[in-house]
């Protein structure tokens, strides 16, 4: 049966209390995208990314799977560490992207070897134990070629934490057969957590969404949230040639990763929240090898204007939640069980009620 439930206050849509309380204890307490291994081949090939405001970087470490085989299986060889030297807190890498030998400290030049060991500290030599003083690690484990980061020493296999979502990737193409195309970024003026409300339902499809609408066979959707892995999945089936069309599936995974899966091609999305009114969105793209180019850029056109629609949307509702008179809303269990689901999650993980 249907029932109404009260939606998270307005307020918590740009509080500058709540945002600095969910950076703790969400974006800290969970596994982060940040790269796929391909952007990391060559040894010593990194790349930096900001969790929950901490800068950190992920390495190709030179390391191979003959090192130590059960490390190289988790993590594929790529190394995270907090990007903060030891000395004074200079991040070590300042580019978003790059290849070195060595982290070089460009305040008074510190250096550490791609294992994050300190080989170098001019001026100190007999003053500090090195070994004291190497680059604080990051946990970096991979799946399905994707790699992640987390700044939760303890925080559960990165398996575990996509639950069910190993599964269903199951029956489609792995990202290791397809071509990697391209990443997109985006700025959005919305709150992450008014973007990931409409994420999280397909409510909106037909009013936002209208060509998207048109290529799925609605009989055949089904949206359900997984208490294994904490995500919502639309189970849904394009529109092809043949009669019972072609399966796909879109996940939002909690607090912030959309997924989708389609025989011809993947790609997944980041929300990453640059202050309590903004977020960041960037995706990245594969298709299979034999998906022509001209069809590679009309689905990454395609979804540049989902994301468009979607952004347009958001940044009108977030004028209006910063307006002072709407407090809660209504959500619907039969309309947008996906939003209630994820707002029940913020809530448990902020513990406000
Ligand atoms: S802060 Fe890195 S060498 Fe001084
Ligand atoms: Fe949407």
């Amino acid at each position: 049966m249907s029932s109404l439930v009260e939606s998270i206050p307005a307020n918590w849509y740009f509080d500058a209390e709540i945002y600095a309380l969910e950076q703790d204890k969400i974006f800290r307490k969970n596994w982060i995208f940040i790269t796929h291994v391909d952007a990391l081949a060559i040894a010593g090939e990194y790349v930096t990314e900001t969790i929950a405001g901490q800068s950190v970087v992920l390495v190709r470490s030179g390391v191979n799977a003959c090192d130590n085989e059960a490390d190289f299986r988790i993590n594929n060889g790529i190394k995270g560490f907090l990007n903060l030297c030891r000395h004074r807190a200079s991040p070590v890498c300042v580019a978003q992207q790059g290849e070195l030998q060595r982290f070089t400290c460009p305040y008074h030049g510190w250096t550490y070897d791609l294992q994050g060991s300190l080989i170098q500290a001019p001026g100190f030599e007999n003053q500090l134990d090195k070994k004291n003083y190497g680059l604080m690690p990051v946990r970096v484990e991979v799946w399905n070629n994707l790699v992640f980061a987390s700044l939760d020493p303890d925080i559960i296999s990165l398996e575990k934490w996509l639950g069910d979502i190993v599964t269903i990737a199951a029956d489609f193409p792995s990202v290791a057969g397809m071509d990697f195309d391209s990443v997109r970024t985006n700025k959005c003026g919305a709150n992450w957590k008014n973007y990931s409300d409409n994420s999280a339902e397909g409510y909106h499809l037909g009013s936002v969404h209208p060509r998207l609408n048109r290529s799925l066979i609605k009989s055949h959707t089904r949206i359900q949230s997984y208490q294994n892995g904490n995500f919502i999945g639309f189970n849904v089936t394009y529109k092809d040639q043949s009669e019972q069309g072609s399966p796909g599936f879109w996940i939002y995974k909690f607090p912030g990763l959309l997924i989708h899966f389609s025989m011809n091609d993947f790609n997944i999305e980041r929300i990453i929240p640059v202050d309590e009114k903004s977020a960041r969105m960037q995706r990245w793209f594969w298709f299979n090898p034999e998906i022509d180019s001209a069809s590679r850029r009309e689905t990454i056109e395609f979804s540049n204007q989902v994301m468009e629609e979607d952004m347009g949307i958001c940044q009108l509702v977030q004028k209006n939640l910063q307006g002072g008179v709407y407090n809660t809303g209504v959500l619907s269990s039969e309309r947008e069980p996906g939003t209630i689901f994820f707002q029940q999650c913020v809530r448990s993980a902020l513990a406000l009620d």
